[in-house]
């Protein structure tokens, strides 16, 4: 789960921790686990939707005819749950537990690591590996690949197409990827079991990809392989496999794929696509399926300074580097504001988790319920300050009663900002003609590329102008200086800009929301007798949207659907050792059947489906 360029993954609730900082402060559930991946977030609409809505105008997070009987809701409904009509599909993996294990371990290694510094597929003989990996799946998976139509595009990325009966209906689209990050050679003495062994010690099938994301893409083809084996699943919506082969260094397997789909099927023909991302996972007591419907924005912003060079022995009073450190400490003094809008995915699930998880923090509570009722109170209206405290507890609170490591909570709702690389000089006697810095930037659901470039021409600017720098900022000349300068700042982004993903519905009255928390309930409900918790709490669980602070390979496939659901269902004894992307990483593999049983309830359920 990486995507652009250092990135990182899904928002809150996750039983995943993807790096050894999620692993900081374990306390209370997923909230905190997840640094990467703090996702949580629940939201409404799409940022289009939501740029040109006035504010006060909510749509319909609560419910409004009961508002109109002076009553609320709450503000966690959920669709009743849904199970498979034609038969008991979970029964497919009763006995299969060793099967589903050697699965996933088989895949584990082979290994599938990409680099950073990769060239292209065809040209750099380090992609080979990858034909490996395709021949592995063909020897585990023979149903799969004499049942489907397969169909590899930019060479080891791949399309497996099961034909529905009707072709009038969108097909549901299952995607995921097949390489994994490296292990760093210095830490391969430090993991229990070897990365590439898929060692099975009873619990948890060991390795690099166990998790992220082999479990994705192994638990798919699983479910398909035993539905075709049933023989008794004749899909009447067609179902795609797509995997793409690179998205740990943001390539473009999965846009390849994307073209590919868009070309047979068309633009917004698909019903539900489902991508790695957050998990299930317990918050203040109270249990949360918790997909990511929306992925903040991402790019990076380089900023460099040109001056003269010559002796250091008869330096100015700044070098390029003094100048450059200015204009860094001048964005580093004026942060991105938080923006929590009340549309946001995170207010449905601070409303909803208000509703549902007795521990909750008691200041938080009311004013989410503060904000819920003034909101069913009257049409149009809300109430300005229970939305701005319950933003603050995302800046502050979290952190300081404990829900979240440091920075996770605001980084929920703001944009970010990163200085990560700075070049400069050569010589301890030159001074350095050219100075550059390249700032990593996360931009928040409520705003965009666009915004994010105005306000760092606005803190640069004048900055610059101060120095006696002359400025051209994204390709113009911002500041005219008379005479003579010391020097020239550039300030551009690198190759890409990404705007934040348009946000998945996450509403009741949404048929792709609906069947995919029906889904989530049934299959919880019907989880094996050993999982089954003392605690009352825990009995239910909550479907809530969440958001991811990193990209996937999801960011390809917006053409195809606004239905993207960034989603592993996995939960079960032992789901929180994890370790994606860092030693140890490893899956629980009861909690690996699982996911494999949610996949198979989840195709089957959207196959019946009337409404998609
Ligand atoms: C389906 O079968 C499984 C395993 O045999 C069982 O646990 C579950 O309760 C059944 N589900 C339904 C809805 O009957
Ligand atoms: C700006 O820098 C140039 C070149 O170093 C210098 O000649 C000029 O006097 C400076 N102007 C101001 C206003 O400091
Ligand atoms: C989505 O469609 C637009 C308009 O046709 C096109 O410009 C863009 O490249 C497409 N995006 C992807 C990821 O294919």
């Amino acid at each position: 789960m990486r995507g652009l360029p250092t990135n990182e993954k899904s928002l809150l609730p996750s039983n995943t921790p993807r790096t050894e900082d999620d692993i900081l402060k374990p306390r209370p559930g997923w909230l905190s686990r997840n640094g990467k991946s703090l996702g949580l977030l629940f939201g409404l609409f799409l940022i289009l939707q939501h740029i040109i809505t006035p504010h006060d105008v909510v749509g319909d997070i609560f419910d409004q005819s009961s508002a109109a009987r002076g009553e609320r809701k709450s503000s966690c409904q959920q669709a009743d749950a849904i199970y498979p009509k034609a038969y008991n599909v979970s029964s497919l993996v009763v006995n299969q537990k060793d099967r589903v294990i050697n699965w996933l371990a088989g895949a584990v290694r082979v290994p599938t690591e990409t680099f950073d510094d990769f060239g292209k597929v065809g040209e750099d003989d380090r992609w080979d590996k990858f034909y490996k990996f395709h021949e592995y799946l063909e020897k585990s998976f023979p149903l799969v690949h004499k049942h489907l139509k397969r169909t590899p595009v930019y060479t080891h990325a791949v399309l497996f197409e099961w034909e529905g009966t009707d072709p009038s209906l969108k097909p549901l689209l299952l995607t995921g990827h097949s390489d994994t990050v490296p292990v760093l050679p210095a830490t391969r003495n430090l993991w229990k079991h070897d990365p590439f062994s898929g060692y099975y010690d009873g619990e948890h099938i060991w390795g690099r990809g166990s998790s992220d994301d082999k479990s994705g893409l192994i638990g798919a083809l699983a479910a398909v392989e035993l539905l075709l084996e049933s023989g008794k699943f004749n899909p009447t919506r067609t179902v795609l496999l797509a995997f793409g082969n690179d998205e740990e260094i943001a390539g473009n397997g999965a846009l390849a794929l994307s073209h590919l789909i868009e070309e047979k099927y068309g633009k917004d023909s698909i019903a539900i696509l489902i991508d790695e991302g957050n998990g299930v996972d317990e918050a203040w007591g109270q249990l949360f399926a918790a997909p990511a419907v929306g992925e903040k924005g991402a790019t990076n912003i380089q900023i460099k300074v040109e001056t003269q060079g010559g002796h250091s022995s008869v330096p100015p009073p700044h070098t390029g580097i003094g100048y450059i450190s200015l204009l860094i400490a001048a964005l580093e003094a004026h942060p991105f504001k938080p923006d929590l809008q009340i549309d946001s995915p995170l207010v449905n699930y601070i409303t909803c988790a208000a509703d549902a998880a007795p521990d909750i923090p008691k200041d938080l509570k009311k004013n989410a319920l503060r904000l819920a009722n003034s909101v069913n109170s009257k049409k149009g209206k809300f109430d300005r300050k229970a939305l701005k405290a319950i933003e603050d507890w995302w800046v502050t609170g979290s952190y300081e009663d404990g829900t979240l490591p440091q920075g996770k909570g605001r980084a929920l709702v703001s944009t970010t900002q990163a200085v990560d690389i700075i070049n400069g000089g050569l010589k301890v006697n030159a001074l350095p003609e050219s100075v550059t810095a390249v700032v990593n930037h996360r931009i928040n659901i409520a705003s965009s590329v666009a915004e994010l470039k105005e306000h760092i021409e606005a803190v640069i600017a004048p900055a610059a102008t101060k120095l006696n720098l002359s400025i051209e900022a994204f390709g113009k000349e911002v500041n005219l200086l008379e005479g003579p300068k010391a020097g020239k700042v550039i300030v551009d982004t690198t190759k890409f800009g990404l705007d934040p993903a348009p946000l998945s519905p996450f509403t009741l009255d949404d048929p792709a929301w609906r069947v995919f928390t029906g889904t989530a309930k049934g299959v919880y409900a019907t989880r094996p007798e050993a999982y089954i918790n003392e605690d009352e709490a825990k009995k239910e669980i909550f479907t809530v949207p969440a958001l991811s602070t990193g990209n996937t390979d999801t960011r390809q496939y917006w053409n195809l659907t606004r239905n993207i659901y960034r989603f592993a269902y996995q939960y079960g004894k032992n789901q929180h050792l994890n370790n994606a992307h860092t030693v140890n990483e490893a899956i629980s593999a009861d909690v690996f059947v699982e996911q494999v049983r949610w996949f198979l309830n989840f195709i089957v359920n959207v196959d019946e489906a009337t409404d998609l």
